[in-house]
C-alpha cells in the first residue's frame, strides 16, 4: 500500500533528537517511503529547555537539510512543521503566529485560513486550564493536534479524560509504534482501547531513526487487524490529509 501521509517525524538532520546527519536523514526517508508513506512531515522539537529551536531555526535547519541530501522519486514529498511542547512559552508563540502549524496545500479561500498544530503533553499530567488554552488556539483558527495520548499517564485509567479537550475541538494522532509495544504495555493497550473506540483521527510513525522502522511496521500490522481496512486506511490517508490542509471538521 502506497499513499499514506506521516504528519510526526524526525528526519531534520541535527536539530532534536532524531536524525544526527544527512545521511541518517537519507536512510529515515527512504525507510518511510518503502512502508507506505508517499508524503513525510518534520515535525522536529520545539521545547523550550530541552530542545531550545525558534520555528525560524528548525525553517534552517530544514532546508539545509533537503539541500544536502537529493530527493528524487525514491523519496516522499516532504513538509515542515514541528512538534510543538505545550508550555507557557510556546503556547505563546503558537498564538503569536511564532510557531510551524502544518503547512496547508490549499489555498485560504478553501479552507477559511485554518490551519492545525502538533502538540505534546507532559507524559504524567495535563497542562493547566487546557481546554481554555485549546478555545484560544480555536479563536485564532489554529487547531490542536494531540500527539500521542497513548503515552499520557492521565488517560490509561480513563480515556475519557480526553472528551473535553474533543469537545474543545482537539483531535488526537496515534503513535503506530504503540502497537507493537514500543512504548511498554500499558501504552499499548491505552492505543488499542483509543483505536477501537474511535478517539483517533490520524495514525503516524513519529520516527525518530531508522530502527524505528520495523516497530512502525509492526504497529501497520496490528492497526489494520484491529481497526480493520476502511479504518485504518482513513488514519493513514484521509485523516492526515485533512489535517495537513486544515480541513478537520468535528
Ligand atoms: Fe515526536
Amino acid at each position: 500500500m502506497r499513499g499514506y501521509i506521516d504528519l510526526h517525524s524526525h528526519w531534520v538532520a541535527a536539530i532534536d533528537d532524531g536524525a544526527r546527519t544527512p545521511a541518517d536523514s537519507v536512510a529515515l526517508l527512504k525507510g518511510l517511503f518503502e512502508a507506505g508513506f508517499s508524503t513525510v512531515v518534520a515535525t522536529p522539537h520545539m521545547r523550550p529547555g530541552m530542545f531550545n529551536n525558534s520555528a525560524q531555526a528548525l525553517r534552517n535547519a530544514f532546508d539545509s537539510t533537503c539541500s544536502a541530501v537529493s530527493l528524487d522519486k525514491h523519496f516522499p514529498e516532504v513538509h515542515l512543521a514541528s512538534e510543538h511542547f505545550f508550555d507557557d512559552i510556546v503556547f505563546e508563540r503558537i498564538i503569536g503566529d511564532l510557531a510551524l502549524p502544518y503547512p496547508s496545500r490549499i489555498p485560504p479561500e478553501q479552507n477559511k485560513g485554518r490551519r492545525c498544530a502538533l502538540v505534546e503533553f507532559p507524559t504524567s499530567r495535563f497542562p493547566a486550564r487546557i481546554e481554555h488554552r485549546i478555545f484560544d488556539m480555536m479563536r485564532r483558527k489554529i487547531r490542536p493536534v494531540i500527539a500521542h495520548p497513548e503515552r499520557y499517564e492521565p488517560v490509561w485509567d480513563d480515556p475519557s479524560v480526553l472528551d473535553p479537550l474533543l469537545d474543545a475541538g482537539a483531535v488526537l494522532q496515534l503513535d503506530i509504534a504503540a502497537l507493537s509495544g514500543r512504548y511498554g504495555r500499558t501504552a499499548r493497550r491505552t492505543a488499542e482501547a483509543l483505536l477501537t473506540q474511535g478517539y483517533y483521527h490520524a495514525a503516524s510513525s513519529d520516527a525518530h531513526s531508522l530502527k524505528d522502522l520495523d516497530a512502525v511496521r509492526e504497529g501497520l500490522r496490528a492497526l489494520y487487524t484491529i481497526a480493520g481496512r476502511e479504518e485504518a486506511e482513513f488514519l493513514l490517508i484521509e485523516g492526515p490529509r485533512r489535517i495537513l490542509d486544515g480541513e478537520v471538521q468535528t
